[in-house]
Formats: C-alpha cells, structure tokens, sequence
C-alpha cells in the first residue's frame, strides 16, 4: 500500500466505533466482549493476552519481571499474530499456553511496569478498524480508547468471580480450591487497583454493570442495548472528507 493509503486507512480506522469493556479478573469481561462482538460482527481486542505475550516472553527468555526496560522492548518487538481465534508467538502457538497460572501470575507483574504500558499502546489501537472493536481489558475506556463510543465497566462479587473461575477450571479437569481461587482473586484486585500506572477503575463516563447473578446473554444484551442507544453507526468517512 502507498504511503498515502496507510495515512488515509489510519484516519478512517481512528473513527471506527469502539465498544470498550474493562473490570477485573473473572469479571466475565472477555467472554461478555466476544458475545458483543459477535452480535455486532466487531473485531475483538482482548488486551490481557498481550500482557500475557510478554510475561510468556519474559519467562522463556529469563527477562526479569521487575525489569521494565527489557519488559518493555520486549514488548515492542513481540513477534505475534492473532488470527482464527488462534495467537502464535514466534509462529507456535501459544493460546492455551499463555492461560497458565504461571503466566498469569508474571503477567500481573508485567502489567505494573509504565515503559510495558507505553510500548503496548500503539499495538492496541491498532485493532481499531471498521466495522468496529470491542476492547476488553483494565484501562480500555480510561487510558487506550478514551474516545469510545461505549464504556462499559463490569463488576461481580470476589466470591462470585472465584466460584465462576472454579467452575471454568472442573471443566478443563484441572482440581483447585474455591478458597485459594478467592484468595488469587483478591491479590490480583489489590495489584491491579493499587498500581500507580493506569489502575482499575472505571471511567468517569463509564456504565457500571455488577454481574452477580447474571446471565452472560443477559449482560451481553445489556451491552447492546446501551451501544443501539448511542446512535447509528456512521459510514466510513471517504478518504479526505471532513468526519463531522
Ligand atoms: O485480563 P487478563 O487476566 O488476561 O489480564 C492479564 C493481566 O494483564 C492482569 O494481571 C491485568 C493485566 N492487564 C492490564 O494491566 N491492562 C489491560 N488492559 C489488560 C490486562
């Protein structure tokens, strides 16, 4: 493509609709953010699995966690690929491999670090595209798409959000605890909610939805009806033309 194509794609993907879903772990974020994007033949942007990528990185090559320069740069040259549900790092394909709890862990660490944050930036707006995205993360709405048409901020009780995550676990027959599940659960809140760089928390224009007790259509319904609220989608701005 000509350089002028690229600038023209960019300046019509940066007015792409964007639906954003944050909240923390077990919240039924990513599951709700693909129902909506499926609903609305969206692209998905599920930004965990990046800071998955390079605590995964991180560990195979020995890049110390507290370590956010070599964080970092690995973060910008993480060779991946999203495509049919499947990610490949390095081309192997890591999908189910970055789910691991070892992973899960370091990624939480990874996450604290502003240099990893910064580096990751450019790489999620670049999911941007028409028709739209769903974005689903911590800081979506607040940080990486502030401009959103759509914030949604998902919440459920800790011990709903472990028992959900317990259930998730029987069925891939791995055992665990509803107790220790708890106790992760907490740890992970107070690191995300605690870090000084973009910690979770709603954005002030943000929908607050608490999801105890709620079915995922129900609250992939929730969504949708809230994003048909805000209007039609524009057409994709010929390129050139004044987007007003
Ligand atoms: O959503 P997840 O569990 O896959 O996220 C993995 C880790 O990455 C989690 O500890 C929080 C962090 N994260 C983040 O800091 N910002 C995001 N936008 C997404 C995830």
């Amino acid at each position: 493509m000509s350089a002028a194509g690229e600038a023209n794609e960019s300046a019509t993907s940066a007015n792409a609709p964007v639906i954003t879903v944050d909240g923390p772990a077990a919240s039924g974020k990513g599951t709700i953010a693909a129902g909506v994007a499926q609903a609305q033949g969206f692209h998905l942007l599920d930004s965990g699995s990046l800071y998955r990528l390079v605590a995964l990185q991180a560990l195979e090559s020995g890049i110390a966690l507290d370590g956010g320069a070599a964080l970092a740069s690995a973060a910008e040259n993480l060779d991946v690929v999203f495509a049919g549900g499947r990610i490949r790092l390095e081309s192997r394909d890591v999908t189910d491999r970055i789910r691991g709890e070892d992973v899960s862990a370091a990624a939480s660490q990874v996450a604290v670090h502003a240099a990893v944050r910064t580096a990751l930036l450019g790489r999620q707006r670049a999911f941007r595209r028409w028709p739209g995205l769903v974005a689903d993360g911590r800081d979506m709405g607040t940080v990486v798409f502030p401009d959103a048409r759509l914030k949604v901020f998902l919440t459920a009780s800790p011990e709903e959000r472990a028992y959900r995550r317990y259930k998730q676990l029987i069925e891939k027959g791995i055992s665990s605890t509803i107790d220790g599940l708890l106790r992760d659960i907490r740890e992970r809140d107070a690191r995300d909610a605690e870090r000084v760089v973009a910690p979770l928390a709603p954005a002030a224009d943000a929908v607050v939805l608490d999801t105890t007790g709620m079915t995922i259509a129900a609250a992939v319904r929730f969504v949708l009806d809230r994003y048909q609220a805000t209007g039609p989608d524009r057409p994709e701005a010929p390129a050139g033309k004044v987007d007003r």
